[in-house]
Formats: C-alpha cells, sequence, structure tokens
C-alpha cells in the first residue's frame, strides 16, 4: 500500500493528473506516443471557444507545486479508535471524525465519498499575522525533483521550496496552503453541492480569485457579510472591521436549479386558488419503539375514516405537530382529491413557501445577501462553546446558529436519504453540533457529519492545557460529546444519530518505511513485523476507504479454517499472516457452494506472504474461473 503509493507518487508531475481526466474524455486527442494534440482538441471545440490572450488570472509563487500537492496520493494510514469505536453510543454512528492533516483527510475521503457531499462549510485560518498560521508540509523534494515535476528551472524550485520550508505566512504561502485543499474538496462535492469559506479582509480576494480558478466563476454564488462585532472604538485610523465574509460557490449551475422548485409538480386545485400545492409523505422508517410520539391512530375528521400506524414505519409527525398541520390545510387525505392515488394522509407543501424557502437559501430567488441577525455575532459563538464548557478554551468558535443558516439554506430535509456534511477545518467542533441540533428539530433533518482537525498542539500557558487537553482534536472531541448530551437532556425522546466514529491519520515511521523499502517480494516468508506495526484494523479501515467502502461499512470476519480474512461485498482482505493449506479449501468450497458469495477481488497485504504462499493461493484460486460460476478473480497484492 505504501511502498506502492510512493513509487506512484515519484512519478507525479504536474499536468499529469489533468491529462489523464482529458485522456479519459478526448482519446482521440492523444498521438501514438501518449502526447497530447491540443491542434484537435481545438478543432474539437471549434467556435466554442474564445482564445483571449488579454485574459487576467492569479498568479503566484507555488501555484503550481499547490497543484501538484494535490495529485499526490496520501501515505498515511487510517486507524481507527477502536476503544471509542467500539462504545455503545459510538459504535453504530454515521457520523466521522477525523484527527490528522485535512490534506491526507480529504485524499482519503475521494476514495469513497467523491461527489457525494451536499454542503461543505470550512473556516480556515485567517492569515492575519496572529492567528499562528505558517506554512508547513513535509513533502521532502529537493531542488532538483522539483524543478523536473514543475518543469521550472531549480532557482525557482529552490525559492518555492524556500517557502515550504522557513514557515512562511505570506500570501502566496497562505494561497499554496489552501489551493490543494480546495481542489480536492471540489470534487467530494455533489452535483448540487455547494461550499461555503468563512474569511476576513486579510485574504478575502485572494480567497474569491482561487475559488473562481478552482470553482469557475459561473459558480460563484455570493459573498455574505457577517457582522461579526459591534463596532469597537480603539482602532487604528478610526474604521472597526466588524464584518467577515462567506464566500459561497456550487459545485456547479445545478445547485440553483435542485433547490428552486422547478423539478417539483405542484397542483392547481379550485379549493385553494392561486396557491398551488404539492404533496410529501407523512411517514418515516423510524419504528414504534423509536418514536413512540409518533405512533398514533389518524383520524380524517370530515369522514371519521381511520389511518393506523404502521408499527415498522411510524408518522414523521407527532400528534400535536399533526392537529396544527390540520388546522393550517397541511394534511391531504386520501379522499381529498381523486386524481391523486394515495392510500394514507400526506403532508401538502405550498409553492410560495417552497419559493421563499429557495429565496432563503440564496437560489434563483434569491433577494439578499444580508444574513439575519438570529445568526449570531462572534460572542454568541464564545458563548454556544462557554455553555459546555463552563470555560474559554477555543478562541472565535463561530456561532452554532451561522452554521445551521448555511446547512440549511444548502440542503434539503429528506427523512429517507441522509445527507453529508462536511467540516474540514473543524476547530472546536461547531458544525458537529449545528448538525445534531439540526437532526433533533421536530420533523428535523437527516444530516451526517464528517469533520476534520488537525491535532495541533495546545499551548502549555492555556487554561485548556491546564485543563488536561493536549491538542484542539481533543478539545473539538469532548465539545461533541458535551453537545451531544446536552442534546439528549433537552430532547429526550431523540432517538437520532448523536454518536461519531473517530479515526486519526497515521505517517509510517521511518523505520516502517526503511522496511518498506527493503521488503522482497520473491522472500520465502512474509515479514511480519510490518503487520504488527500498523496492525490489521489500520489497514483493513484504510483499505474498505480505498476501496469505496467508507469509513463507517460493516464488514464480515470470515472463518476459513481458523485462518480470518475480511469480507465485504466485492472484496476479500488477506492481511493476517500463516494462511493454511485449509483455508484456501475451505475458500474454494464457499465460492462453489454458497450462491451468494461472489467477491471478485481477493486483495493480499503483500507484505503477511511469501513468494508460494502468494503462487499457491492464487493456483488454487483460478479453479473458481472454470468452475460453475466462472467467476474472474482479480487478485490485488498491495505492498
Ligand atoms: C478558525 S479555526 C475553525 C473554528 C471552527 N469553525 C469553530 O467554530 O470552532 C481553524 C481550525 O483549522 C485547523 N487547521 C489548520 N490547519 C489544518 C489542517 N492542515 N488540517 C486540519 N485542520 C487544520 C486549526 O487547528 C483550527 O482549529
Amino acid at each position: 500500500m505504501i511502498k506502492d503509493i510512493i513509487k506512484k507518487n515519484k512519478t507525479m508531475t504536474s499536468g499529469l493528473h489533468e491529462l489523464d481526466v482529458l485522456r479519459e474524455h478526448f482519446p482521440a486527442c492523444f498521438k501514438a506516443d501518449g502526447s497530447f494534440d491540443i491542434i484537435r482538441f481545438q478543432e474539437y471545440l471549434k467556435d466554442k471557444i474564445n482564445i483571449n490572450d488579454e485574459g487576467y488570472e492569479l498568479r503566484f509563487l507555488g501555484k503550481n507545486y499547490g497543484r501538484l500537492l494535490a495529485s499526490l496520493d496520501t501515505t498515511t494510514v487510517i486507524v481507527p479508535d477502536e476503544p471509542h469505536n467500539s462504545l455503545p453510543q459510538h459504535k453504530d454512528s454515521k457520523n466521522i471524525y477525523i484527527s490528522g492533516d485535512n490534506l491526507d483527510a480529504l485524499k482519503h475521503l475521494l476514495k469513497s465519498y467523491a461527489g457525494s457531499i451536499k454542503c461543505i462549510y470550512i473556516d480556515p485560518p485567517y492569515n492575519t499575522g496572529s492567528d499562528g498560521f505558517v506554512y508547513t508540509d513535509s513533502f521532502n523534494f529537493t531542488s532538483e525533483e522539483l524543478s523536473v515535476k514543475l518543469s521550472i528551472t531549480v532557482e525557482k524550485a529552490q525559492r518555492i521550496l524556500d517557502l515550504t520550508r522557513r514557515g512562511s505566512a505570506s500570501h502566496s504561502a497562505w494561497l499554496m496552503f489552501m489551493l490543494p485543499r480546495l481542489l480536492l474538496a471540489r470534487d467530494l462535492l455533489t452535483k448540487d453541492g455547494v461550499i461555503f469559506i468563512s474569511i476576513d479582509d486579510n485574504e478575502q480576494s485572494n480567497l474569491k480569485l482561487l475559488c473562481d480558478d478552482i470553482f469557475g466563476e459561473e459558480c460563484f454564488s455570493a459573498i455574505f457579510p457577517w457582522r461579526k462585532r459591534t463596532a469597537k472604538s480603539d482602532v487604528p485610523f478610526g474604521i472597526s472591521q466588524d464584518y467577515e465574509w462567506i464566500l459561497c460557490y456550487a459545485r456547479s449551475d445545478r445547485f440553483l436549479a435542485g433547490i428552486d422548485g422547478k423539478d417539483r409538480k405542484y397542483y392547481e386545485t379550485d379549493d385553494f386558488p392561486e396557491k398551488p400545492w404539492r404533496v410529501h409523505d407523512m411517514t418515516t422508517q423510524k419504528t414504534a419503539s423509536e418514536r413512540p410520539n409518533s405512533f398514533f391512530t389518524i383520524v380524517n375528521p370530515k369522514n371519521g375514516r381511520e389511518y393506523p400506524p404502521n408499527p415498522n414505519r411510524t408518522w414523521c409527525v407527532t400528534k400535536d405537530t399533526f392537529d396544527s398541520y390540520y388546522k393550517e390545510n397541511r394534511i391531504v387525505f386520501p379522499d381529498d382529491y381523486d386524481f391523486l392515488n394515495i392510500e394514507k394522509p400526506v403532508l401538502r407543501y405550498w409553492k410560495d413557501d417552497d419559493m421563499k424557502k429557495a429565496g432563503d437559501r440564496f437560489g434563483q430567488f434569491a433577494v439578499s445577501t444580508q444574513l439575519p441577525k438570529n445568526v449570531g455575532m462572534s460572542q454568541d459563538g464564545t458563548k454556544d462553546f462557554d455553555r459546555l464548557f463552563n470555560a474559554k478554551y477555543f478562541n472565535y468558535p463561530k456561532p452554532v446558529s451561522l452554521i445551521k443558516y448555511f446547512i440549511e439554506g444548502a440542503v434539503e430535509k429528506d427523512k429517507e436519504k441522509p445527507t453529508l456534511i462536511l467540516d474540514f477545518f473543524s476547530g472546536s467542533g461547531t458544525t458537529a453540533q449545528a448538525v445534531m441540533e439540526l437532526n433533533s428539530m421536530d420533523d428535523g433533518y437527516n444530516l451526517q457529519y464528517i469533520l476534520v482537525q488537525l491535532p495541533e498542539a495546545i499551548s502549555s500557558d492555556t487554561e485548556a492545557y491546564n485543563a488536561g487537553y493536549k491538542t484542539i482534536d481533543e478539545i473539538g472531541i469532548d465539545r461533541i460529546n458535551r453537545a451531544a448530551k446536552k442534546i439528549k437532556e433537552m430532547n429526550p425522546l431523540f432517538d437520532g444519530d448523536l454518536g461519531f466514529r473517530h479515526f486519526t491519520l497515521k505517517e509510517p515511521s521511518g523505520i516502517q518505511l526503511e522496511k518498506i523499502e527493503k521488503f522482497d517480494k520473491n522472500a520465502v516468508i512474509g515479514d511480519g513485523t510490518l503487520l504488527d506495526e500498523f496492525g490489521v484494523p489500520s489497514v483493513l479501515t484504510t483499505w474498505l476507504e480505498r476501496d469505496g467502502y467508507g469509513l463507517t461499512s460493516e464488514y464480515q470476519i470470515l472463518d476459513l479454517g481458523g485462518y480470518k480474512a475480511y469480507y465485504i461485498d466485492k472484496h476479500l482482505y488477506f492481511i493476517n499472516r500463516n494462511l493454511p493449506d485449509e483455508a484456501v479449501a475451505t475458500l474454494l468450497d464457499k465460492y462453489q457452494s454458497e450462491a451468494g458469495f461472489n467477491p471478485q477481488n481477493i486483495v493480499i497485504y503483500g507484505y503477511s506472504f511469501g513468494w508460494s504462499e502468494l503462487q499457491g493461493l492464487k493456483d488454487s484460486l483460478q479453479t473458481v474461473k472454470s468452475g460453475e460460476k466462472n467467476l474472474h478473480i482479480n487478485f490485488d497484492v498491495r505492498y
């Protein structure tokens, strides 16, 4: 795994990733020697492109370096926090908290969650000079290597390396830090996804240009001014900077189309002239024991007809909410309209309300970027945190209500399908609290969060350090636990997901790297220490994520004649050492006798096996190919 990645990274140069994208969509524009034929490409587009050499662009030292960093794969492994993840409140959770550098985390996430995140909110370091931002990275290129990778002179490569190594906080260094992260983030968004980025005056204009570059100018939606405080009087030149900005970009223009109600079917009926409406299911997957308050018989007051609840699928409203919806004409019964063809009562939504919501959601009908007062100011963020800790352990957390406002603007309530929200500069974990609070509302959302936070050391002269927190992710984790507890206290009937699975990202040590480097694939026996050092859970978690199963998937442990293998859908993982002959025989038997057992990919942790052991396994499994199932098994030996 790591050896393969190091090898691939070595050959990666800037632009290779972009060429791969072009190759996939325009194979005819590549010559026999693999080079790109730009004249041919222009012919494809003919009159649709306008080549203008007077265009302008954002240029900064290290722009290509930033792009290169996005295309290198991560060499970290994902280590599951097993004691935490096995606790009852966390073990089945679909929320994710990653302690690690977000550049690595985003690269891991892309393998399973590309195109799946509906809303990203981030609040990166602002590069104010006093917020501690300094550029650091651990890619130890030499100037010669970098000059080849970026096709630049050795002198220029050296200038970039100087920038990465001297802990710079220049505009270039900040842009170089943000560029690869935003590039990767973009690919995580759904087609109708949206990203919100908090920023202040220091980098606002640079960030805007950078985002235009990454997302495309036509995907720019808005800059929301956020009033963070009331005017200060002791500021230089008498101007108090009371505002910050929240930049909003859509993944594509489908963000607007998705929320303006265009795709919805509205009815116009005589009983509600000029008030078009639509209907929506009023049940939820929750069972009677999960939602006792929503387990009641609905009676149609107009004809006394009864609609008992289904024990496996209760109403999504409580009796009280139902009564108030009925008074507002929001309940439609099967007997009300012949054309509807429904068997149980459903909820009515007015087009006007949808449109207003679309407006609130910054869509086509948006009226203003002015945020409502109730999103709160900076002091409200501090109060939110204080209510949970009774202490000030984190500087300037955002108000929960601010993040809630943007999430509500970006997502629709979809009870059936969870919506993913990501924050990869999560600090004290405000976004997780916002998500849990939105889910816990009556008739609330169905959101899942992914948070990433660097285990940044906390300075020893702080209140937080004295209270026992050594890194910022420890504060974030504690905050989520406290917020979850509070939500449960305030709303004891809420039975949604208040837990999270925790993972850390780990770089292999120098010794591990050396062993990996020296490992001989043709050796008679494997090297067990390379498994002991990473551990089966880390190898398995990293691979499940890499193979598209995400971080919260359920796998099975297969007992193959005493040998433990790990099985999920199309993949079977051989990670442990000492594969006995019985294991191979049992596996063959399983393939041949169990109709539903068809893992087509056998993935092998190469270091655990000697050459002949691997060969034996491959030879034995050849037969499945010619057996009744005629499966084509793909052996993927990873180093
Ligand atoms: C401005 S704070 C976010 C505050 C957050 N919105 C809140 O309400 O608590 C930015 C956070 O990003 C974290 N950070 C900086 N660089 C990072 C990186 N490379 N990966 C992950 N987190 C990072 C910092 O440690 C800091 O906690």
